[in-house]
Protein backbone atom coordinates (compact mmCIF):
# COMPACT_ATOMS: atom_id res chain seq x y z
CA UNK A 1 0.00 0.00 0.00
CA UNK A 2 1.16 3.29 -1.08
CA UNK A 3 1.72 5.68 1.91
CA UNK A 4 -0.51 8.46 1.21
CA UNK A 5 -3.30 5.65 1.33
CA UNK A 6 -2.06 4.64 4.66
CA UNK A 7 -1.77 8.09 6.23
CA UNK A 8 -5.63 8.26 5.89
CA UNK A 9 -6.63 4.47 7.62
CA UNK A 10 -7.50 4.11 11.15
CA UNK A 11 -5.38 1.63 12.64
CA UNK A 12 -6.98 -1.38 13.94
CA UNK A 13 -4.13 -4.46 13.83
CA UNK A 14 -4.49 -4.35 9.64
CA UNK A 15 -2.00 -6.02 8.32
CA UNK A 16 0.10 -4.23 5.46
CA UNK A 17 3.05 -4.21 3.48
CA UNK A 18 4.76 -1.28 2.54
CA UNK A 19 7.21 -0.58 -0.14
CA UNK A 20 9.83 2.51 0.38
CA UNK A 21 13.38 4.42 1.37
CA UNK A 22 14.80 4.63 4.81
CA UNK A 23 14.43 8.69 5.87
CA UNK A 24 16.04 8.41 9.23
CA UNK A 25 16.20 5.93 11.53
CA UNK A 26 17.06 6.24 15.70
CA UNK A 27 16.74 4.15 18.86
CA UNK A 28 18.23 1.46 20.65
CA UNK A 29 19.35 -2.11 20.79
CA UNK A 30 15.55 -2.93 21.89
CA UNK A 31 13.62 -0.43 19.88
CA UNK A 32 14.17 1.49 16.56
CA UNK A 33 12.26 3.80 14.73
CA UNK A 34 12.38 3.90 10.90
CA UNK A 35 10.77 7.03 9.18
CA UNK A 36 9.79 5.81 5.98
CA UNK A 37 8.91 7.62 2.77
CA UNK A 38 7.90 6.03 -0.90
CA UNK A 39 7.58 9.37 -2.56
CA UNK A 40 3.86 9.10 -2.56
CA UNK A 41 3.37 12.15 -0.20
CA UNK A 42 5.50 14.55 1.74
CA UNK A 43 4.79 12.33 4.91
CA UNK A 44 6.73 9.63 6.02
CA UNK A 45 5.26 6.28 8.21
CA UNK A 46 6.99 5.69 11.15
CA UNK A 47 7.56 1.77 11.62
CA UNK A 48 8.57 0.43 14.81
CA UNK A 49 10.78 -2.53 15.08
CA UNK A 50 11.07 -4.16 18.38
CA UNK A 51 14.76 -5.64 18.33
CA UNK A 52 14.37 -9.26 19.51
CA UNK A 53 11.68 -9.70 16.56
CA UNK A 54 15.00 -9.20 14.72
CA UNK A 55 19.14 -10.07 14.18
CA UNK A 56 21.35 -7.60 14.92
CA UNK A 57 22.56 -7.81 11.44
CA UNK A 58 19.88 -6.99 9.64
CA UNK A 59 18.74 -3.93 11.68
CA UNK A 60 22.53 -2.84 10.98
CA UNK A 61 21.62 -2.90 7.38
CA UNK A 62 19.05 -0.43 7.92
CA UNK A 63 20.93 2.63 7.07
CA UNK A 64 19.45 6.43 5.90
CA UNK A 65 18.91 5.88 1.99
CA UNK A 66 18.37 2.26 2.04
CA UNK A 67 14.94 0.32 0.31
CA UNK A 68 12.88 -1.76 2.37
CA UNK A 69 9.93 -4.25 2.31
CA UNK A 70 7.72 -4.51 5.06
CA UNK A 71 5.47 -6.29 5.76
CA UNK A 72 3.73 -5.59 9.47
CA UNK A 73 0.66 -4.14 11.28
CA UNK A 74 -0.54 -0.71 11.50
CA UNK A 75 -1.84 0.43 15.07
CA UNK A 76 -2.19 3.31 16.48
CA UNK A 77 1.08 4.94 17.83
CA UNK A 78 2.78 5.18 21.11
CA UNK A 79 4.13 8.00 20.84
CA UNK A 80 2.27 12.00 20.10
CA UNK A 81 3.72 12.54 16.76
CA UNK A 82 1.83 10.82 14.43
CA UNK A 83 -1.20 8.83 15.26
CA UNK A 84 -0.28 5.82 13.14
CA UNK A 85 2.65 3.61 12.70
CA UNK A 86 3.31 0.39 11.56
CA UNK A 87 4.82 -2.52 14.05
CA UNK A 88 7.27 -4.62 11.76
CA UNK A 89 6.68 -8.63 11.67
CA UNK A 90 8.97 -8.86 8.59
CA UNK A 91 11.51 -6.71 6.85
CA UNK A 92 13.52 -7.05 3.55
CA UNK A 93 16.23 -5.23 2.82
CA UNK A 94 16.32 -4.47 -0.90
CA UNK A 95 19.38 -1.94 -1.24
CA UNK A 96 21.41 -1.25 1.58
CA UNK A 97 22.83 2.36 1.76
CA UNK A 98 26.33 2.81 3.19
CA UNK A 99 26.04 5.37 5.35
CA UNK A 100 29.70 6.34 4.98
CA UNK A 101 29.15 6.89 1.69
CA UNK A 102 25.43 8.14 1.24
CA UNK A 103 25.87 11.65 0.02
CA UNK A 104 22.58 13.02 1.67
CA UNK A 105 22.78 13.37 5.77
CA UNK A 106 20.22 14.21 7.99
CA UNK A 107 21.55 17.86 7.69
CA UNK A 108 20.36 20.44 5.24
CA UNK A 109 21.52 20.24 1.89
CA UNK A 110 21.73 23.34 -0.54
CA UNK A 111 19.61 23.34 -3.95
CA UNK A 112 22.87 23.44 -5.37
CA UNK A 113 24.95 20.61 -3.64
CA UNK A 114 21.50 18.41 -4.93
CA UNK A 115 21.56 19.61 -8.39
CA UNK A 116 24.81 17.62 -8.89
CA UNK A 117 22.98 14.68 -6.81
CA UNK A 118 20.30 13.94 -9.57
CA UNK A 119 20.02 10.40 -8.25
CA UNK A 120 19.09 11.40 -5.25
CA UNK A 121 17.14 14.90 -5.70
CA UNK A 122 13.98 12.89 -5.86
CA UNK A 123 14.14 11.72 -2.17
CA UNK A 124 14.31 15.03 -0.50
CA UNK A 125 11.39 16.84 1.12
CA UNK A 126 11.49 19.93 -1.11
CA UNK A 127 11.97 18.54 -4.19
CA UNK A 128 9.65 15.65 -4.15
CA UNK A 129 7.12 18.09 -3.25
CA UNK A 130 8.00 20.64 -6.47
CA UNK A 131 7.77 17.45 -8.86
CA UNK A 132 4.97 16.46 -7.24
CA UNK A 133 3.40 19.95 -8.01
CA UNK A 134 5.06 19.82 -11.22
CA UNK A 135 2.90 16.86 -12.05
CA UNK A 136 -0.14 18.26 -10.32
CA UNK A 137 0.05 21.61 -12.76
CA UNK A 138 0.70 19.12 -16.04
CA UNK A 139 -2.58 17.74 -15.10
CA UNK A 140 -4.34 20.78 -14.33
CA UNK A 141 -2.98 22.08 -17.72
CA UNK A 142 -4.94 19.22 -19.50
CA UNK A 143 -8.30 19.26 -17.58
CA UNK A 144 -8.72 22.92 -17.88
CA UNK A 145 -8.31 23.18 -21.63
CA UNK A 146 -10.55 19.53 -22.04
CA UNK A 147 -13.22 21.24 -19.99
CA UNK A 148 -12.71 24.30 -21.80
CA UNK A 149 -13.28 22.67 -25.56
CA UNK A 150 -9.70 22.72 -26.86
CA UNK A 151 -7.99 20.24 -28.39
CA UNK A 152 -4.19 19.12 -27.64
CA UNK A 153 -1.49 19.30 -30.42
CA UNK A 154 1.58 17.94 -31.16
CA UNK A 155 3.50 20.54 -32.81
CA UNK A 156 7.33 19.97 -34.04
CA UNK A 157 10.17 19.54 -32.31
CA UNK A 158 11.95 19.50 -34.86
CA UNK A 159 11.95 22.40 -37.07
CA UNK A 160 12.75 23.88 -40.53
CA UNK A 161 11.98 27.63 -39.85
CA UNK A 162 13.90 29.83 -38.36
CA UNK A 163 12.20 32.85 -38.73
CA UNK A 164 9.95 33.03 -35.32
CA UNK A 165 11.82 35.47 -34.06
CA UNK A 166 11.58 34.09 -30.49
CA UNK A 167 15.56 33.13 -29.81
CA UNK A 168 18.52 31.98 -31.06
CA UNK A 169 18.13 28.79 -32.00
CA UNK A 170 19.73 24.92 -31.77
CA UNK A 171 20.59 23.53 -34.99
CA UNK A 172 19.89 19.91 -35.55
CA UNK A 173 22.17 17.82 -38.16
CA UNK A 174 23.60 14.70 -39.53
CA UNK A 175 25.84 16.42 -41.39
CA UNK A 176 29.31 15.49 -40.41
CA UNK A 177 30.94 18.34 -38.72
CA UNK A 178 34.61 17.73 -39.87
CA UNK A 179 34.06 17.56 -43.08
CA UNK A 180 30.69 19.15 -44.34
CA UNK A 181 29.41 19.45 -47.72
CA UNK A 182 29.83 22.88 -49.90
CA UNK A 183 28.26 23.58 -52.96
CA UNK A 184 29.65 25.66 -55.44
CA UNK A 185 29.04 29.24 -53.88
CA UNK A 186 31.06 27.63 -51.06
CA UNK A 187 28.21 27.84 -48.29
CA UNK A 188 27.45 24.45 -46.46
CA UNK A 189 25.00 22.17 -48.96
CA UNK A 190 21.76 21.45 -46.75
CA UNK A 191 20.34 19.12 -49.51
CA UNK A 192 23.05 16.41 -48.33
CA UNK A 193 21.43 16.87 -44.84
CA UNK A 194 18.95 14.72 -43.20
CA UNK A 195 16.08 16.87 -44.00
CA UNK A 196 17.27 17.67 -46.98
CA UNK A 197 17.69 21.73 -45.60
CA UNK A 198 18.19 22.82 -42.60
CA UNK A 199 16.88 22.36 -39.56
CA UNK A 200 16.69 23.24 -35.56
CA UNK A 201 14.57 22.52 -32.29
CA UNK A 202 11.60 24.64 -32.07
CA UNK A 203 11.46 27.64 -30.49
CA UNK A 204 7.77 27.63 -29.97
CA UNK A 205 4.89 25.52 -31.56
CA UNK A 206 2.45 29.02 -31.99
CA UNK A 207 3.14 28.92 -36.06
CA UNK A 208 1.70 25.55 -36.47
CA UNK A 209 -0.65 26.18 -33.60
CA UNK A 210 -2.31 28.58 -35.74
CA UNK A 211 -2.54 26.34 -38.04
CA UNK A 212 -4.48 23.65 -36.17
CA UNK A 213 -6.78 26.45 -34.41
CA UNK A 214 -7.80 27.88 -37.63
CA UNK A 215 -9.78 24.50 -38.44
CA UNK A 216 -10.02 22.98 -35.25
CA UNK A 217 -11.29 26.02 -33.40
CA UNK A 218 -9.38 26.10 -30.37
CA UNK A 219 -5.91 24.14 -29.67
CA UNK A 220 -3.28 24.29 -27.22
CA UNK A 221 0.43 23.02 -27.51
CA UNK A 222 2.32 21.79 -24.04
CA UNK A 223 6.22 20.47 -25.08
CA UNK A 224 9.70 21.40 -25.10
CA UNK A 225 11.08 24.61 -26.44
CA UNK A 226 14.61 25.46 -27.05
CA UNK A 227 16.44 28.53 -26.66
CA UNK A 228 20.39 29.03 -27.74
CA UNK A 229 20.74 32.05 -26.00
CA UNK A 230 23.51 32.75 -23.34
CA UNK A 231 21.22 33.86 -20.51
CA UNK A 232 22.75 32.62 -17.33
CA UNK A 233 20.14 33.97 -14.69
CA UNK A 234 17.61 32.13 -11.95
CA UNK A 235 14.52 32.45 -14.53
CA UNK A 236 15.81 30.82 -18.04
CA UNK A 237 16.43 27.85 -19.14
CA UNK A 238 17.66 26.45 -22.33
CA UNK A 239 14.70 23.85 -22.68
CA UNK A 240 12.28 24.45 -21.01
CA UNK A 241 8.82 23.11 -21.57
CA UNK A 242 5.62 25.56 -22.75
CA UNK A 243 2.33 25.91 -23.04
CA UNK A 244 0.30 27.62 -26.20
CA UNK A 245 -3.37 28.29 -26.64
CA UNK A 246 -4.74 29.55 -29.57
CA UNK A 247 -8.03 30.56 -30.21
CA UNK A 248 -9.81 31.45 -33.32
CA UNK A 249 -12.75 34.16 -33.63
CA UNK A 250 -10.76 35.86 -30.46
CA UNK A 251 -9.37 39.17 -29.56
CA UNK A 252 -6.72 40.10 -27.42
CA UNK A 253 -9.29 40.84 -24.37
CA UNK A 254 -10.98 36.99 -24.77
CA UNK A 255 -7.41 36.18 -25.22
CA UNK A 256 -6.21 37.59 -21.44
CA UNK A 257 -9.89 36.40 -19.75
CA UNK A 258 -8.80 33.02 -21.04
CA UNK A 259 -4.93 32.99 -19.88
CA UNK A 260 -6.23 34.79 -16.41
CA UNK A 261 -9.09 32.17 -15.61
CA UNK A 262 -6.31 29.18 -16.69
CA UNK A 263 -3.59 30.32 -14.35
CA UNK A 264 -5.71 30.40 -11.44
CA UNK A 265 -7.06 26.99 -12.30
CA UNK A 266 -3.89 25.81 -11.98
CA UNK A 267 -2.85 27.45 -8.60
CA UNK A 268 -6.45 26.46 -7.40
CA UNK A 269 -6.00 23.20 -7.96
CA UNK A 270 -2.71 22.38 -6.62
CA UNK A 271 -4.35 24.22 -3.39
CA UNK A 272 -7.42 21.68 -3.09
CA UNK A 273 -5.31 18.50 -4.31
CA UNK A 274 -1.37 19.28 -2.71
CA UNK A 275 -2.62 20.73 0.31
CA UNK A 276 0.31 18.75 2.28
CA UNK A 277 2.99 19.87 -0.13
CA UNK A 278 2.35 23.29 -0.60
CA UNK A 279 2.20 23.77 3.12
CA UNK A 280 5.59 22.38 3.62
CA UNK A 281 6.87 24.41 1.14
CA UNK A 282 5.21 27.54 2.59
CA UNK A 283 7.11 26.94 6.01
CA UNK A 284 10.25 26.08 3.63
CA UNK A 285 10.26 29.53 2.35
CA UNK A 286 9.32 31.54 5.28
CA UNK A 287 12.42 29.65 6.61
CA UNK A 288 14.83 30.52 3.58
CA UNK A 289 13.24 34.43 4.05
CA UNK A 290 14.02 34.64 7.46
CA UNK A 291 17.92 34.74 6.58
CA UNK A 292 17.47 37.38 4.46
CA UNK A 293 18.09 40.82 4.93
CA UNK A 294 14.07 42.39 5.94
CA UNK A 295 13.82 44.45 2.57
CA UNK A 296 14.68 41.31 0.53
CA UNK A 297 11.87 39.59 2.03
CA UNK A 298 8.28 39.01 0.77
CA UNK A 299 5.78 40.55 2.05
CA UNK A 300 3.49 37.67 1.71
CA UNK A 301 3.70 33.73 2.37
CA UNK A 302 3.88 31.37 -0.18
CA UNK A 303 -0.06 29.85 0.58
CA UNK A 304 -0.98 33.67 1.14
CA UNK A 305 0.55 35.01 -1.83
CA UNK A 306 -0.97 31.72 -4.02
CA UNK A 307 -4.98 33.05 -2.10
CA UNK A 308 -4.18 36.56 -3.34
CA UNK A 309 -3.73 35.69 -6.91
CA UNK A 310 -7.09 33.68 -6.78
CA UNK A 311 -8.66 36.42 -5.03
CA UNK A 312 -7.66 39.46 -7.22
CA UNK A 313 -8.09 40.40 -10.69
CA UNK A 314 -4.71 40.81 -13.23
CA UNK A 315 -4.93 44.23 -13.38
CA UNK A 316 -4.81 45.38 -17.05
CA UNK A 317 -2.66 48.55 -18.43
CA UNK A 318 -1.27 49.44 -21.71
CA UNK A 319 2.54 50.12 -22.53
CA UNK A 320 2.43 54.14 -23.03
CA UNK A 321 0.56 53.72 -19.20
CA UNK A 322 3.58 51.96 -18.22
CA UNK A 323 5.98 53.81 -19.56
CA UNK A 324 4.35 56.81 -17.73
CA UNK A 325 4.62 55.42 -14.83
CA UNK A 326 8.02 54.10 -14.77
CA UNK A 327 9.09 57.31 -16.47
CA UNK A 328 8.32 59.10 -13.03
CA UNK A 329 9.13 56.51 -10.57
CA UNK A 330 11.36 57.71 -8.08
CA UNK A 331 14.18 54.87 -8.81
CA UNK A 332 13.98 56.40 -12.64
CA UNK A 333 14.21 59.49 -10.90
CA UNK A 334 17.05 59.05 -8.97
CA UNK A 335 18.98 56.94 -11.89
CA UNK A 336 18.37 53.40 -9.34
CA UNK A 337 17.53 51.64 -12.76
CA UNK A 338 20.30 50.00 -14.80
CA UNK A 339 18.45 51.01 -17.76
CA UNK A 340 16.75 54.33 -17.85
CA UNK A 341 13.18 55.04 -18.95
CA UNK A 342 12.86 58.34 -20.94
CA UNK A 343 9.77 57.30 -23.07
CA UNK A 344 7.78 55.37 -25.22
CA UNK A 345 9.99 53.06 -27.52
CA UNK A 346 11.93 51.49 -24.60
CA UNK A 347 11.92 47.54 -23.60
CA UNK A 348 11.06 46.58 -20.33
CA UNK A 349 13.72 45.05 -18.56
CA UNK A 350 13.27 42.58 -15.61
CA UNK A 351 13.67 45.42 -13.21
CA UNK A 352 11.11 47.75 -15.10
CA UNK A 353 8.72 44.96 -14.60
CA UNK A 354 9.39 43.97 -10.74
CA UNK A 355 8.89 47.60 -9.97
CA UNK A 356 5.34 47.60 -11.37
CA UNK A 357 4.23 44.80 -10.39
CA UNK A 358 5.89 44.31 -6.95
CA UNK A 359 6.33 48.08 -5.59
CA UNK A 360 3.59 49.70 -7.54
CA UNK A 361 0.56 47.45 -8.04
CA UNK A 362 1.49 44.41 -5.61
CA UNK A 363 -0.18 41.96 -7.74
CA UNK A 364 -0.29 40.06 -11.19
CA UNK A 365 -0.56 42.82 -14.32
CA UNK A 366 -0.60 42.33 -18.00
CA UNK A 367 0.52 44.74 -20.16
CA UNK A 368 -0.64 45.33 -23.68
CA UNK A 369 -0.07 47.39 -27.10
CA UNK A 370 3.63 47.58 -27.15
CA UNK A 371 5.34 49.57 -29.84
CA UNK A 372 5.92 47.51 -33.05
CA UNK A 373 9.50 47.24 -32.63
CA UNK A 374 9.97 45.43 -29.62
CA UNK A 375 7.39 42.80 -30.37
CA UNK A 376 7.24 39.54 -33.02
CA UNK A 377 5.75 40.14 -36.62
CA UNK A 378 3.01 38.35 -36.15
CA UNK A 379 1.65 40.32 -33.57
CA UNK A 380 -1.28 42.45 -35.23
CA UNK A 381 -0.86 46.30 -35.66
CA UNK A 382 -3.39 48.97 -34.26
CA UNK A 383 -4.96 51.31 -35.62
CA UNK A 384 -2.31 54.03 -34.91
CA UNK A 385 0.32 52.03 -36.72
CA UNK A 386 2.85 52.64 -34.14
CA UNK A 387 1.73 49.46 -31.46
CA UNK A 388 0.56 45.94 -31.32
CA UNK A 389 -2.12 44.03 -30.05
CA UNK A 390 0.41 42.02 -27.53
CA UNK A 391 -0.04 41.14 -24.00
CA UNK A 392 2.71 39.70 -21.64
CA UNK A 393 1.48 39.06 -17.89
CA UNK A 394 3.92 39.42 -14.93
CA UNK A 395 4.04 38.21 -12.11
CA UNK A 396 5.84 39.01 -8.12
CA UNK A 397 9.37 37.52 -7.86
CA UNK A 398 8.71 35.97 -11.57
CA UNK A 399 8.41 38.98 -14.06
CA UNK A 400 6.93 37.73 -17.46
CA UNK A 401 4.95 34.14 -17.08
CA UNK A 402 2.99 34.49 -20.22
CA UNK A 403 3.30 36.32 -23.43
CA UNK A 404 0.87 36.56 -26.13
CA UNK A 405 -1.27 38.56 -28.70
CA UNK A 406 -4.03 39.08 -31.40
CA UNK A 407 -2.56 37.84 -34.61
CA UNK A 408 -2.41 39.55 -37.62
CA UNK A 409 -4.69 37.78 -40.18
CA UNK A 410 -4.65 40.47 -42.83
CA UNK A 411 -2.41 39.08 -45.32
CA UNK A 412 -1.30 42.53 -46.63
CA UNK A 413 -0.36 44.07 -43.43
CA UNK A 414 1.48 40.61 -42.39
CA UNK A 415 3.57 40.85 -45.31
CA UNK A 416 4.39 44.60 -44.67
CA UNK A 417 5.27 43.77 -41.19
CA UNK A 418 7.69 40.61 -42.81
CA UNK A 419 9.18 42.91 -44.99
CA UNK A 420 9.89 45.69 -42.21
CA UNK A 421 11.04 42.71 -40.19
CA UNK A 422 13.80 41.30 -42.71
CA UNK A 423 11.57 37.71 -42.71
CA UNK A 424 11.20 35.40 -45.27
CA UNK A 425 8.13 34.93 -46.91
CA UNK A 426 9.51 32.16 -48.85
CA UNK A 427 10.50 30.37 -45.66
CA UNK A 428 6.63 30.83 -43.96
CA UNK A 429 4.40 30.23 -47.56
CA UNK A 430 2.80 27.35 -45.07
CA UNK A 431 2.03 30.09 -42.46
CA UNK A 432 0.87 32.73 -45.04
CA UNK A 433 -1.35 30.39 -46.36
CA UNK A 434 -3.94 30.56 -43.50
CA UNK A 435 -4.35 34.19 -44.52
CA UNK A 436 -5.48 33.49 -47.87
CA UNK A 437 -8.04 31.20 -46.99
CA UNK A 438 -10.73 31.64 -44.64
CA UNK A 439 -8.62 33.60 -42.51
CA UNK A 440 -10.43 35.29 -39.24
CA UNK A 441 -9.63 37.32 -35.63
CA UNK A 442 -7.30 34.92 -33.38
CA UNK A 443 -5.37 34.82 -30.90
CA UNK A 444 -3.47 32.81 -28.29
CA UNK A 445 -0.47 33.19 -25.59
CA UNK A 446 2.24 31.34 -24.17
CA UNK A 447 3.28 30.25 -20.65
CA UNK A 448 6.27 29.15 -19.54
CA UNK A 449 5.82 25.96 -17.34
CA UNK A 450 8.00 26.50 -14.78
CA UNK A 451 8.09 29.63 -14.11
CA UNK A 452 4.62 28.96 -13.43
CA UNK A 453 5.79 26.38 -11.03
CA UNK A 454 8.51 28.41 -9.73
CA UNK A 455 5.47 30.70 -8.55
CA UNK A 456 3.71 27.83 -7.10
CA UNK A 457 6.34 26.47 -5.14
CA UNK A 458 7.72 29.36 -4.06
CA UNK A 459 11.08 28.18 -5.70
CA UNK A 460 13.53 30.95 -6.36
CA UNK A 461 15.82 29.14 -9.45
CA UNK A 462 14.13 27.66 -12.50
CA UNK A 463 16.66 24.91 -12.64
CA UNK A 464 15.24 23.96 -9.42
CA UNK A 465 11.95 23.10 -10.59
CA UNK A 466 12.63 20.83 -13.64
CA UNK A 467 13.81 17.47 -13.32
CA UNK A 468 17.10 17.81 -15.51
CA UNK A 469 17.63 21.54 -16.27
CA UNK A 470 19.78 22.68 -19.08
CA UNK A 471 21.85 25.86 -19.08
CA UNK A 472 24.69 27.17 -20.37
CA UNK A 473 27.36 24.94 -20.14
CA UNK A 474 24.90 22.12 -18.55
CA UNK A 475 23.76 19.24 -19.86
CA UNK A 476 24.49 16.91 -17.41
CA UNK A 477 22.52 13.21 -16.73
O1 LIG B 1 7.29 35.45 -24.72
P1 LIG B 1 7.65 34.20 -25.48
O2 LIG B 1 8.95 34.19 -26.18
O3 LIG B 1 6.43 33.94 -26.46
C1 LIG B 1 6.36 33.01 -27.47
O4 LIG B 1 7.18 32.17 -27.68
C2 LIG B 1 5.06 33.06 -28.22
N1 LIG B 1 5.22 32.23 -29.43
C3 LIG B 1 3.95 32.59 -27.34
C4 LIG B 1 2.60 32.60 -28.04
O5 LIG B 1 2.06 33.65 -28.24
N2 LIG B 1 2.08 31.44 -28.37
O6 LIG B 1 7.63 32.97 -24.46
C5 LIG B 1 6.45 32.68 -23.73
C6 LIG B 1 6.80 32.40 -22.27
C7 LIG B 1 7.42 33.57 -21.54
O7 LIG B 1 6.45 34.47 -21.08
C8 LIG B 1 8.14 32.88 -20.41
O8 LIG B 1 7.24 32.58 -19.35
C9 LIG B 1 8.58 31.58 -21.04
O9 LIG B 1 7.77 31.37 -22.18
N3 LIG B 1 9.99 31.60 -21.44
C10 LIG B 1 10.98 30.94 -20.81
N4 LIG B 1 10.96 30.15 -19.74
C11 LIG B 1 12.13 29.61 -19.34
N5 LIG B 1 13.31 29.80 -19.97
C12 LIG B 1 13.39 30.61 -21.07
N6 LIG B 1 14.55 30.76 -21.71
C13 LIG B 1 12.17 31.20 -21.53
N7 LIG B 1 11.86 32.02 -22.57
C14 LIG B 1 10.54 32.24 -22.50
MG1 LIG C 1 7.92 37.31 -24.22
Amino acid sequence: MKIKKLLKIEASDQSVTIKGWVRTKRGSKNISFIALNDGSTINNIQVVLEGNNFSEDLVKQITTGSSLIIEGILVPSKGNKQPIEVLAKKINVLGGADAEQYPLQPKKHSLEFLREKAHLRFRTNTFSAVFRLRHALTFAVHKFFNEKGFFSLHTPIITGTDAEGAGEMFQVTTLNLEDLPKNKTGNIDFTNDFFGSKTNLTVSGQLEAELGALGLGQVYTFGPTFRAENSNTSRHLSEFWMIEPELAFADLHECIDLAEEFVKYCIKYCIDHYADDLQFLNKRMSDEEAKLKKEDRSEMGLLERLQFVLENDFLRITYSEAIDILKNSKPNKKKKFKYLIDGFGADLQSEHERYLVEKKFKRPIVITDYPKEIKAFYMRINEDNKTVRAMDILFPEIGEIIGGSQREERLDKLKERMTEMDICEKELWWYLETRKFGTCQHSGFGLGFERLIMFVTGMKNIRDVIPFPRTPQNANF
